[in-house]
């Protein structure tokens, strides 16, 4: 793999002529993609016509004003002709996803385009509606369909939409967006696995005691309870985001250098992890929740969820992986332990540290990147005692490309190197698919706490949880 994501294909294929999105006036498009398209404009990146798609009948200003409260969020308009063409870039169709009349509207708003970029930043259960009637309208044919996560909401309904999208797009042009792909510092997480050799011999089984994966967030469900309500934490992060972090810790070497080597090898990953079962999985709801906009008074939806994972292949036989994410949490962060074995004998007093954990590897993943190796070293005296110290890898200087921005930009130049595959999306749908309705109450924890007490419960054997601290860089 080069410098950039060389899938061979990215070269011969056209460019984008114009980028849809679908669900225009949503929370996702508000906090993410019009920072994104800004940036993208600002670099250049982008100048094609931009159609917005969504149901509220909002005006143009409104629209404009909404674009300038996104960008401000996320750093501001700091270059105010860049805002001004991104505007000049916008158009907007109003109407409803089932109504033919919306995608004729549509048609005419892309004008002369031939080769549209379909982004569907919707809720999963009106993708096929949109894809079916993007394929009816017309308006499939050179296309690219990019669709938000999650794909589907069981793995029947996974299949079922991969047919509908299939029946319309061929599998080249659909692009799964995961935006976890597109973050640095996961993108790190492959370079450093595969770009030195010390891991590499201690990364399996014989080393490794067990891994967790905590991400974290401070805040709640806020105007998505609506869509909450049909996700939940299981499938909003963790059959996604989560599982990709264990696919890139835990896969194989890739055979050879290119991204279908990686995306295999991360499939493969998934294949190997055994189905959850109700007993391996802890489900929370904060205190709050069901009094939140679009929520049900007696929901039993969980903000919060932490589980054990099992990957029955050659390297990880026997290694518990702990997965744990809620809203409402102490802090907003995403890292990951992997806890190795302690040493054979207890040579010195301290050689087994109270809290159980021995040498680790962390991977600081959120706010900032960093990588942390934890060795015990002596302290000075007669005495043979020591501390646990970290040797502590920072990044100071943080890409300023967002996740979005390179997902959107590789998806409009055919780039696929950075999307899930739908062998993957299956194989992740299979090992949640057996607690998604068959699952233990979700118990009530307070705003602030890291979840419900029975999640302590389930990682004790091995060492408890690692809370994120909030120092970036010490
Ligand atoms: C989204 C989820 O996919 O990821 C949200 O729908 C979650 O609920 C978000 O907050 C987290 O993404 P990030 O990039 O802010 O860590």
């Amino acid at each position: 793999m080069g410098e950039d994501t060389p899938t061979g294909s990215a070269d011969e294929a056209p460019r984008s002529d114009a980028l849809v999105i679908f669900g225009f006036t949503g929370d996702l498009v508000g906090r993410k993609i019009f920072p994104a398209l800004y940036a993208m404009v600002k670099k250049g990146e982008l100048s094609v016509p931009i159609i917005g798609v969504a149901s509220s009948k909002w005006s143009i200003d409104q629209l404009h004003q909404r674009v300038r409260e996104g960008v401000e969020r996320e750093g501001g308009v700091d270059d105010p002709a860049a805002f001004a063409r991104l505007i000049s870039l916008l158009h907007y169709v109003s109407g409803d996803y089932k109504d033919a009349a919306t995608f004729g509207a549509l048609k005419a708003a892309l004008g002369g385009a031939q080769r549209p970029a379909h982004y569907l930043a919707i809720p999963p259960s009106l993708f096929a509606t949109v894809i079916q009637q993007l394929g009816a309208a017309g308006l499939a044919a050179h296309a690219r369909v990019i669709v938000e996560k999650p794909f589907g909401r069981d793995l029947a309904s996974a299949i079922e939409l991969d047919a509908v999208a299939r029946s319309v797009f061929t599998e080249s042009s659909i692009f799964r967006i995961d935006h976890y792909l597109g973050k640095e510092a996961i993108m790190n997480i492959l370079y450093f696995r595969f770009a030195n050799s010390f891991l590499e011999p201690i990364w399996n089984r014989g080393h490794v005691a067990s891994v967790q994966i905590t991400l974290a967030e401070d805040f709640g469900v806020g105007q998505r309870g609506g869509f909450y309500e049909s996700a939940g934490c299981l499938r909003d992060v963790i059959e996604n985001h989560l599982f990709q972090i264990v696919a890139l810790l835990a896969m194989e070497p890739p055979a050879y250098q290119s991204f279908e080597a990686v995306q295999r090898a991360k499939a493969s990953v998934f294949h190997a992890m055994r189905p959850l079962t109700p007993d391996g999985v802890v489900r929370g709801q904060y205190l709050g929740y069901r009094g939140e906009k679009g929520v049900a008074p007696d929901s039993d939806v969980e903000t919060f969820s932490a589980l054990r994972l099992h990957i029955d292949s050659w390297r990880w036989a026997g290694v518990p992986w702990y997965l744990r994410s809620g809203k409402r949490l102490p802090r907003t962060a995403v890292e990951v332990l992997v806890q190795l074995q302690p040493p054979p004998q207890a040579l010195f007093d301290d050689s087994r540290p109270a809290d159980g954990r021995a040498n680790y590897v962390r991977f600081k993943l959120q706010p900032a990147s960093a990588i942390a190796l934890a060795a015990r070293v002596k302290r000075a005296g007669k005495g043979f005692v020591g501390d646990q110290r970290e040797l502590y890898l920072c990044e100071e200087t943080p890409s300023d490309e967002s996740a979005y921005e390179r997902l959107l930009g590789d998806a409009m130049a055919g780039d696929g190197a950075l999307f899930t595959s739908q062998d993957a999306v299956v194989a992740a749908w299979a090992v949640v698919d057996p607690v998604l309705e068959n699952h233990h109450p979700s118990l009530p924890y307070a705003p602030g706490t890291w979840g419900p007490q029975a999640a302590d419960a389930l990682i004790a054997p091995d060492g408890g949880w690692h809370n994120p601290a909030a120092e970036v860089c010490p």
